[in-house]
């Protein structure tokens, strides 16, 4: 297993744990905003084990301080922990040789405290679950997020919050989209560039949470998960954890960080005391070959003052603003925006070796004057051309 979502992806490797405390850092900024955000609301975390999982737990924990009117989760059937902290006989019944636990749903409408501790608190949940086995209810359709039992309740829903499995994250957020809900969900950034996703992006259904910019994040695996990926650990218990890049919380709940300006340099300034080589000292910024826009590799380098079309790189969603900034589109084949559209082309990878391609349609180029060393380029009728990573194109709502 490698470090990043991608690769887990094509794994469908989808047992990553979230921990308690990135969930909790998370839908607190959100009551930061807004402390009535979950008040009254039903929560749903569609790919939970009760009580095994964080979302659970974090939920059932602050139920009464969040002012939840109910949570319900389900459990996905075979789960690797299901059961391995409160177990259910409802995992077993009927289950013969079988030895993977059946799915669940549990719904809890109200914590009191039944230990008497003088607060509520997963205590309180646990004792609950024991002692109330109507909060459970046996799935037959084996916890599938698609089932038709499991989109009865997610109708139900006000506010789906979870990890969903990585493999699965277009058809999630359609199926989210479909039903119109709002939703704080974990998914790979890479997701921006996906033709399902993008266009939900550019209409504002659809942006980054407020936490893990770095995107670097930990999270537990399975007792049987192979750990050779570059950041792992094993706690004093015997747990597994990995280090997973590119990691982002995905929502449609407002917040405030969306709402802050980024601070920025004119161009003028940029060109000349940029902290970034590839813009300080520039006589201007690279224009693109095949798009109406300027290449603008890092986001603190936005000029404030230029009121064209701006490629960007993906992470800028990180630092976007709707109030400043519009989103015009993306530089990938199918989003249309192109200003040329390249025949047929030769790619001459790093090694020297070539090939016909049409790759350079997908992504923003710009011409050379001479073959580049050591970075795949592209020959088009005897020009020279080098291809940027995936951009967003985007303009300042109020250039200064
Ligand atoms: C990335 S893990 C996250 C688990 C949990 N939400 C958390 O964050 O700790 C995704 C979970 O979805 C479950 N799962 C996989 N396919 C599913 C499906 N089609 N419907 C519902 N759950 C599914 C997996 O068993 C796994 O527990």
């Amino acid at each position: 297993m490698n470090g990043n979502l991608s690769t887990a992806k094509a794994a469908k490797k989808d047992e990553f744990y979230t921990q308690y405390v990135d969930i909790q850092k998370e839908v607190e900024a959100y009551l930061e905003f807004d402390r009535d955000t979950f008040r009254g609301k039903v929560v749903y975390c569609n790919c939970d084990d009760p009580f095994e999982s964080n979302f659970f737990k974090y939920f059932a924990a602050n139920f009464n301080r969040l002012g939840l009117k109910k949570l319900v989760t389900t459990s996905y059937d075979g789960s690797p922990i299901a059961g391995k902290q409160l177990s259910f006989f409802e995992y077993d019944e009927d289950n013969g040789e079988r030895q993977k636990p059946k799915a669940i749903a549990v719904e809890i409408e109200d914590v009191k405290d039944i230990n008497r501790d003088g607060s509520t608190g997963i205590d309180d949940v646990e004792i609950f679950l024991q002692q109330t086995p109507h909060s459970r209810t046996r799935l037959t359709e084996g916890g599938d997020f698609r089932s038709a039992e499991c989109i009865a309740l997610l109708k139900e829903a006000d506010i789906v919050v979870t990890n969903p499995p990585f493999s699965l994250f277009r058809e999630y957020v359609a199926l989210l989209v479909e039903h119109d809900k709002k939703f704080l969900i974990i998914g790979n950034v890479q997701a921006i560039t996906y033709k399902e996703i993008f266009p939900l992006i550019k209409a504002d259904k659809l942006w980054m949470g407020v936490t893990i910019h770095s995107g670097d994040r930990e999270f537990r695996i399975p007792d049987h998960y192979p750990l050779n990926a570059a950041g792992w650990r094993v706690d004093e218990d015997g747990v597994k954890y990995i280090r997973i890049k590119g990691v982002r919380w995905w929502t449609n709940l407002d917040h405030g960080r969306r709402h802050q300006e980024l601070p920025l340099m004119t161009m003028e300034d940029n060109l000349r005391f940029s902290k970034h080589k590839e813009i300080k000292g520039k006589a201007a910024y690279d224009q693109y070959d095949n798009f109406d826009a300027i290449e603008v590799p890092f986001t603190d380098a936005i000029p404030s003052d230029y009121d064209g079309a701006m490629g960007v790189p993906i992470t800028f969603l990180d630092k976007y603003n709707p109030e400043q900034f519009e989103i015009l589109g993306i530089t990938q084949s199918w989003d249309g925006c192109a200003s040329k559209i390249y025949p047929k082309q030769i790619q001459v990878g790093k090694d020297g070796k070539k090939s016909e391609v049409t790759k350079l349609n997908d992504g923003a180029a710009t011409k050379v004057d001479s073959p580049p060393e050591g970075q795949t380029y592209y020959i088009v009728d005897g020009e020279f051309f080098t291809k940027y990573y995936c951009r967003l194109l985007i303009r300042h709502s109020h250039p200064a």
